[in-house]
This record gives structure tokens, sequence and C-alpha cells, in this order.
């Protein structure tokens, strides 16, 4: 959604810029045009190849690109280290991108075949493998049940479990299989694909992606100027109630200095959905510190 960003984030004087999820540097290619010539962007990504590719990509803004390969819960030890303490807006556009989920090597996808790799930083342990031939069925059943929203969490883990008697799952096609195996057959030819829910519930526990939202949302609204907003694109119902949550807590009676934006989240238009079918499911909340003059 990136003009949606650019509304809420470029203007009233906002020249400084985090974007804590750069990725391939869609929405901070287009802050550091629409800020120039002397706004400056400081990018985070936990993936080392998204960082790459963002520089060869941000190079033509020298030195008003900044991109870190690191996580959003230091987003405030990045910025010192920039010798930030403060920015003018800051984007989170969770989840993964579309080079990761294109890549059959990084495990992501389950329309192709590759490792049950999954993490979005493969410079730290823990795959999807691991995961899924170490941990106790209960466990497995819990995460498919609570970060998939799959109804046959239970069977799907049973299912798993029996598999991996046998020998060791290693490959997405082959986890694709077990799961297929495990559903009712209305469910396996249905609209949406019997293995998403479980593909989504391991890639959340593989990068531990709610673990630390709260916090880093937290943090984000800390470093936020008097005027600085906050935008952030969710893409399931549980980082959307995490935001929901969160933003309302703190403009509530933590912060009388925060004002949420958007009562309702804004979604994708149909135009955008019809060039890019992920971005259906994108929600977009954004917050204010409001300057001093009251909120702008
Ligand atoms: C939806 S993509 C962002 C796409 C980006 N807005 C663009 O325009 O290209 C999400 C990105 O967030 C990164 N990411 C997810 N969790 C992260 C975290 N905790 N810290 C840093 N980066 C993270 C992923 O590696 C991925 O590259």
């Amino acid at each position: 959604m990136p003009s949606e960003v650019l509304y809420w984030l470029l203007g009233d004087g906002r020249k400084i810029f985090m974007d804590c999820t750069v990725g391939y540097s869609g929405h901070a290619e287009k802050l550091l045009e629409g800020s120039g010539p002397d706004g400056r962007l400081v990018g985070l990504d936990r993936d080392r190849s998204a960082i790459e590719a963002s520089r060869q990509r941000l190079s033509r803004f020298g030195a008003r690109a900044i991109l870190i390969h690191g996580h959003f819960m230091e987003l405030k030890q990045h910025l010192s280290e920039q010798g930030l303490a403060q920015v003018d807006g800051i984007v989170f556009d969770l989840g993964v991108s579309s080079p990761q989920l294109d890549e059959p090597a990084r495990g992501f996808s389950f329309q192709q075949d590759g490792p049950l790799d999954m993490r979005m930083d493969q410079s730290i342990g823990g795959t999807a493998a691991d995961l899924i031939n170490r941990w106790p069925e209960a466990q497995l059943a819990d995460a498919i049940f609570q970060f998939g929203e799959e109804r046959f969490s239970r069977r799907i883990a049973r299912a798993i479990v029996r598999a991996r008697e046998r020998h060791p799952l290693g490959t997405t096609k082959e986890l694709v299989s077990v799961i297929e195996g495990a559903v009712p057959a209305n469910y396996r030819h249905g609209r949406l694909h019997c293995a998403t829910r479980t593909f989504q519930a391991l890639r959340i526990s593989v990068n531990q992606e709610l673990d630390c939202l709260e916090s880093a949302l937290r943090d984000a609204v800390d470093v936020l100027s008097p005027g600085g907003r906050l935008c952030v694109i969710s893409f399931h119902s549980l980082e959307d109630r995490i935001v929901k949550h969160t933003f309302r807590a703190l403009s509530g009676k933590e912060d009388p200095a925060l004002v949420v934006l958007t009562k309702k989240p804004q979604v994708s238009t149909r135009e955008e959905s019809d060039r890019n079918p992920r971005s259906r499911s994108a929600k977009l909340r954004a917050i204010q510190r409001v300057s001093k003059e009251g909120h702008s």
C-alpha cells in the first residue's frame, strides 16, 4: 500500500524516516524520492539479502539512505548508532516479502519445492525442519492452531509426527503431501490451499514474529518527533490485533500526545488487490505524536 504510506508519512516538514522492514525498498525508495533533496531514511531488515538488494536499489540516494541488517526489536539502538534520537516517520510492513516467497530455496512457499527453512534471518539457527522434526505433537498442534487459526491443527500435527517416525521431513513438498493426507477431501480441494494456514503458523513460529511486535511498536512511538507518524501494515488478524490494541492503549491513558489517525484500518484498493493478490489481506493503521501546536 505504497500510496497510503506516502499519504501518511510525507509532508508537514517530515524529513527523517525509518523503514523497520525495508525489504526490497518499495516504500523506502518512494519516501526518499518524496522527501528530496534532504530527506533521509534508515532502513532495517533482518534478511541480509534484502539489505544487499536495497543497497543497490537505493545507491543513487548516497548518504541519504542508511541500510542496516538487524531486528526491529533493536530499533532504538540502531538509530542511536546513527546519532539519531528521533525520527519524523516510521513504517512497519510486516510479514514476508514477495522475493522471499518466490525463492524456493528459502522454503516459505508451499507452491514450490525447497528445503523447510523459513528463516528470515539465515544467520541464526532454528529452521522449520528443526521445529517440525523435534517439537512434541501437542506443541505443534497448538502452534498450528494459534498462529495459523487452522481448524484441523490436531490432525495435521498427528500426521506430521507419524510421517517423521518413518523419516525426518526435509522439504516443503513432503510437508504439503502430509497435510493433504491429513485433512478431509473437501478441505483439500477448497478455495484456500489446505497448507496455507500451517505454513503461516510455521513461519510465525520459526521467526517468533509476534513475540516482540508490541514492544517494537512502543519503542517506535517513543522515538517519534513531535508531529511524527507511525504506519503499520499487517497481513493477518493476529498481527492486526496486536497493532490495534497497542495503539489503543498508547493513545488512551498512557500518552496523551498520541492520536490514532485511522479509526478503522485502511485496506488496499480494488486496483491494487487485482495487481497484487497478497495485498488483499493488508491492513494499515497509523498513529501520530501531536506537534506542540496540536495535531496537524
Ligand atoms: C512485506 S516485506 C517488506 C516489503 C517492503 N516494504 C518493500 O517495499 O519492499 C517484510 C520485510 O520485513 C522483514 N522483517 C520481518 N520481521 C522483521 C523484524 N523483526 N525485523 C526486521 N525486519 C523484519 C522481512 O525480512 C521482509 O523483508
